[in-house]
């Protein structure tokens, strides 16, 4: 069994922590300036001007059954798509506002389409909900507000009343979790502290967090309507998950202080420096960045979920392609060293630049060739352990020797460890693995 303690939490991670691989999905109003998805808080536009995006959205590409097989084919086993932003643009059929894509020219409620495509090709489906909300009226204008810097900022947020944002917030969640079947994920969106130089009229000095978005009764109501859903901790009351984002989590994340449990984390990531589909945004992930994402977090004991942005036609632009066709061929061979894999023994060690995974129930280990140009790999902590070992994507037998002590720079004997020797094919390849198949 995994060597590991993993913290009790009231969701049911149990699938997640099997599946380890998603697709986030983040699409809105923004994908039509394909300029990020914060553009209407980077660039001040205002209610008028953004209104256009509303008026023009119309994604007829937009084929959510496509989306669910591309994820499927790329091996990823569950996907979180936005529902509303923190632009305020809802993605589904609310009854507690107008700003919504069946008001749209597009006319259908996209989340409808989208845990219904996606249930159909057995994928886990999660709802991203942003706890933020530049387009309510009873949003306050705080450090983050599309509008924090107009002149009348000050009068703008007079009469907004949080205690009804934080109604509308519960509200719309109930519509979520009640009407579209089972949500196994709620990814809310986010929490921050008060500005230290907040101006006097901002509202709790800008801050958001767990009194503001009421988020003791915000939990309560969806943990009595879904009890074994997975929900993160961006409310700012600790849940299921911890999320960090465009990082392979340090070990900080990875325990709890107290306790030293074993967390259970999602690190989320995009192809690009982009969530919302941004044109001219060039920093894409090459390929090998892109599967040693996935292995590093798995060995460090985490779920990884890749970001796909929609244009607002609702396709996956090319470069999106390339890039899940990238995850489908690596999976489609080494699948098998990250589905129910987690952190091996840390008994165990490998050169640098490799990477262990080990299955639940403790009998295989898998070797991450992720940087090693070398004939060779060594193993310690697993001497006489070892019953069979193969290249994974074929198949193909691989050997090692075993005993070959080692000593510190004194000459103190420090123990023996065994070496695989690798085959010379392995160097065409992205992140070869090796299957160990240890003794009973
Ligand atoms: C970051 C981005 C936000 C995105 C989120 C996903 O916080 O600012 O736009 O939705 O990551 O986790």
């Amino acid at each position: 069994m995994s060597s590991y303690v993993r913290k009790k939490t009231p969701g049911d991670t149990s699938w997640f922590v099997h599946d380890r691989f998603g697709m986030f999905l983040h699409f809105g109003l923004y994908s039509l300036p394909a300029r990020h998805e914060w553009i209407k808080t980077r660039e001040y536009i205002s209610e008028e001007k953004y209104q256009k995006y509303f008026k023009y959205f119309n994604p007829d590409r937009l084929d959510a059954r496509e989306w669910a097989k591309k994820a499927k084919a790329a091996g990823m086993k569950y996907a979180i798509m936005t529902a509303k932003h923190h632009e305020g643009f809802c993605l589904f059929d609310s009854q507690f506002t107008d700003y919504k894509s069946t008001n749209t020219p597009y006319g259908k409620d996209i989340v409808k389409e989208y845990v219904e495509a996606f249930r159909a090709e057995g994928l886990k489906v999660g709802i991203y909900y942003s706890l933020i909300d530049w387009h309510h009226p009873d949003f306050p204008i705080d450090k983050a507000h599309p509008r924090r810097k107009d002149e009348n900022a000050a009068e703008l947020d007079k009469g907004r009343d949080m205690k009804k944002y934080a109604q509308y917030l519960r509200d719309q969640v109930r519509e979520l979790l009640t009407n579209y079947g089972k949500i196994d994920i709620l990814y809310f969106d986010f929490s921050y502290p008060a500005s230290p130089n907040a101006p006097e009229w901002m509202q709790f000095g800008g801050a958001k967090g767990k009194d503001q978005w009421e988020s003791e009764k915000l939990i309560a109501m969806i943990r009595s309507i879904a009890p074994d859903i997975i929900l993160n901790d961006r409310a700012q009351i600790p849940q299921d998950i911890v999320t960090p984002e465009q990082d392979i989590s340090p070990d900080i994340v990875l325990c709890d202080r107290e306790t030293g449990e074993h967390l259970t984390w999602e690190s989320c990531q995009t192809f690009s420096g982009s969530w919302g589909y941004y044109r001219d945004e060039t920093s894409w992930k090459t390929p090998k960045m892109l599967i040693d994402m996935l292995v590093r977090t798995v060995a460090s004991g985490g779920n990884l979920i890749m970001n796909v942005g929609p244009t607002s036609r609702g396709n996956f632009d090319r470069r999106a392609d390339a890039a899940l066709q990238v995850y489908a061929d690596w999976m489609t061979d080494n699948s098998r060293s990250i589905y129910g894999r987690d952190r091996a023994d840390p008994a165990f060690g490998v050169s640098d630049g490799a990477y262990l995974t080990q299955s639940e129930d403790g009998k295989r280990l898998y070797v991450h060739l992720v940087d090693c140009p070398h004939a060779s790999v060594k193993l310690t902590g697993l001497a006489e352990k070892i019953d069979y070992a193969q290249l994974l994507c074929d198949g193909s037998e691989v050997t090692w020797k075993e005993n070959l002590p080692y000593y510190d720079a004194a000459g103190n004997y420090l123990g023996s460890y065994l070496t695989m020797t690798l085959p010379g094919i392995v160097f065409q390849m992205i992140d070869p693995v090796i299957e160990i198949f240890l003794k009973d």
